[in-house]
């Protein structure tokens, strides 16, 4: 469903990232990225993403190009496509847990009609990951670990295909990176949703079908 064909991408600064890199994720699989820090895995996820653009090659969803989406286009794939888990939660301090949740909706221009329906998925959601009694408290109010859970439900809203999580875990005591591992797996093996997990974690990456390694700008298949 994805492909990646050649990207490269190099910072003034830092010179090459990534070096014509290849990457096909199948719809349905799960794929865990590593790599030393710096390698350039936060970077391709952005490119997955369309938040950043690469110097060289090409982004393909289901056969179509879209690295060359305009801001709208690009606006407009991230937010029906793609779930976002970013290390760092980034919920809005002055929202409530429900309201960071339900967030994705409001840039939908026909989120109206739809809206009692996402809010009973955002409430199945929110009880599968056990956050449901902290719907109505500020993100100051909860732990890292609900934090985290929030962001994945927030991710879940818009029922992307895929899910690009970057560190999901690693900010977590073990017991919350375990939950929130087999909600990705769960989530994986029950909705299909495709996932691509960048971690440091070895026991996360274990749980995907597929480990990568960034290493001098591609991507090598591990075990
Ligand atoms: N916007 C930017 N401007 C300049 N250099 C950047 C920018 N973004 C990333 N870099 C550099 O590109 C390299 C790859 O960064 P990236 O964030 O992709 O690494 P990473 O593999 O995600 O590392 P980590 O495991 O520490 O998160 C780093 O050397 C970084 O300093
Ligand atoms: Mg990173």
């Amino acid at each position: 469903m994805l492909k990646i064909k050649e990207i490269s991408k190099s910072y003034m600064q830092r010179g090459v990232v990534l070096n014509k890199l290849n990457l096909e994720i199948r719809r349905g699989s799960s794929v865990a990225i590593t790599g030393p820090s710096g390698s350039g895995k936060t970077t391709l996820l952005n490119i997955i993403g369309l938040l950043t653009k690469a110097d060289e090659g090409k982004v393909f969803f289901h056969d179509q190009e879209i690295s060359h989406y305009s801001a709208d286009d690009a606006a407009e794939y991230r937010n029906k496509k793609i779930g976002f888990i970013f290390q760092d939660h980034l919920l809005l301090s002055y929202l409530t847990v429900y309201e960071n949740i339900m967030l994705p909706l409001m840039a939908d221009k026909h989120a109206g009609k739809r809206s009692s329906e996402a809010s009973d998925y955002a409430l199945t959601l929110m009880e599968k990951t056990g956050i449901s009694n902290l719907k109505n408290k500020f993100p100051a109010e909860i732990s890292g670990g609900e934090a985290q859970r929030a962001t994945l439900v927030r991710a879940l809203i818009n029922k992307p295909e895929i899910i690009l999580a970057d560190e999901p875990t690693g900010s977590l005591d073990a017991v919350n990176a375990e939950m929130l591992t087999q909600i990705l797996v769960d989530l994986n093996k029950e909705l299909g949703t495709t996932l691509v997990v960048v971690t440091h974690s070895e026991k996360l990456a274990k749980r995907m079908q597929k480990k990568m390694r960034i290493e001098k700008g591609i991507l090598i298949e591990t075990e």
